[in-house]
């Protein structure tokens, strides 16, 4: 694949760490020190489609192409309003589509997933143009009395235009069933015939136990993607990390022994949005007009599952 377009869009409330100490026993020295996260974005009167659906058409304009031209829409989702139809179907109505829409939910590693995905599709020759994108609304499955999970996150979509190319230099996906770490279970409708008891679970994060699985799977992934490539760790020139916790990316970068420039946050303003961070700060750094021709970038993500996923890609638009 060769990526041709990036688009974003965030809610327009902001939530400072301040807001949240007025109503929880927070603080911003707290949020900032464990988290490196400042504000965060977060959903009060929008619908999570037509954020999607502004960072798709961002990412059409900005490939120069019609949405006519996409041949299939995959969405990273994790949870929404509408169970179905999927958040894909309902961008392709808005940006007047017409194609196979199809969401995907591997938790927050879901966009490299849904990259892996649109790259089969392109080298069976099913697909010329692909729009790839993220949109979550995770501040919608948090308990907004547990104070350890709630200051964590904001919402947001990332979307990408890929076309055919041979710039995704290597790519791997994994999962490892671990349903203890990192959860969040909705009560489905009851019927007459169901006995056994339900509940609904909000978020439920072991912190620790997630913040070391993440770190010791984003490093294994990243050096195998970077093997796979035939890369060393300083020829890339952006490691576009999940933007979870500053000090698990900062940990990353001190194992490769790498400037800060190299490792670019927006983190400590939007918090984290789940599989769209790294499509956002992929447009970001786009729109800041940071990346040129030859710059090779690395992702990495990781998630409920556990899921993870990284891969290389060259840019070349
Ligand atoms: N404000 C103030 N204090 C808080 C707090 C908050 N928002 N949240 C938790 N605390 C308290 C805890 O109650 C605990 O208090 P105690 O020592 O009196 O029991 C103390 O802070 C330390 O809690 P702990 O959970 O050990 O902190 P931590 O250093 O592990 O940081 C996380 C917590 C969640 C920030 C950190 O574990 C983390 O980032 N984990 C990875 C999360 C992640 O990446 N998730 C995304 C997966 S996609």
């Amino acid at each position: 694949m060769r990526i041709i377009g990036t688009g974003s869009a965030h809610p327009k409330h902001t939530l400072t760490n301040d807001d949240l100490s007025k109503i929880m026993d927070t603080s911003d020295e707290w949020i900032r020190e464990r988290t490196g996260i400042c504000t965060r974005q977060i959903i009060t009167d929008e619908n999570l489609e037509d954020l999607a659906a502004e960072a798709a058409q961002k990412a059409l304009d900005d490939a120069g192409i019609k949405a006519s031209d996409i041949d299939y829409i995959i969405c990273s989702n994790v949870a929404y309003e509408y169970v179905t139809p999927t958040v894909s179907s309902i961008v392709e109505g808005k940006i007047g589509a017409s194609c196979p829409c199809v969401d995907l939910n591997a938790a927050c590693s879901g966009f490299i997933y849904a990259i892996d995905f649109a790259e089969a599709l392109l080298q069976t020759g099913r697909a010329t143009n692909i729009l790839v994108m993220a949109a979550e609304e995770p501040t919608r499955m948090v308990d907004w009395n547990d104070r350890s999970t709630c200051v964590l996150f904001g919402d947001g979509a990332g979307a990408m235009v890929v076309t055919r190319g041979e710039e995704l230099r290597a790519i791997k996906v994994s999962s490892k069933s671990n349903l203890d770490v990192l959860h969040y279970k909705r009560k489905l409708e009851p019927t007459p015939f169901i006995t056994k008891e339900e509940e609904h679970i909000p978020l439920y994060m072991a912190g620790q136990e997630v913040f070391k699985t993440a770190v010791t799977c984003s490093l294994r992934d990243l050096l195998a993607v970077l093997s796979d490539a035939g890369l060393d760790k300083n020829d890339i020139t952006y490691y576009v990390l999940h933007q979870a916790n500053f000090r698990i990316n900062d940990f990353i970068r001190h194992r490769f022994n790498m400037d800060p420039a190299k490792f670019p946050v927006n983190m400590d303003k939007y918090g984290n949005t789940s599989s769209a961070s790294i499509p956002m700060l992929l447009d970001e750094l786009n729109r800041e007009g940071k990346l040129k021709n030859g710059d090779l970038l690395a992702f990495s993500a990781f998630g409920a599952g556990f899921t993870t996923g990284a891969c290389i890609i060259e840019w070349n638009k």
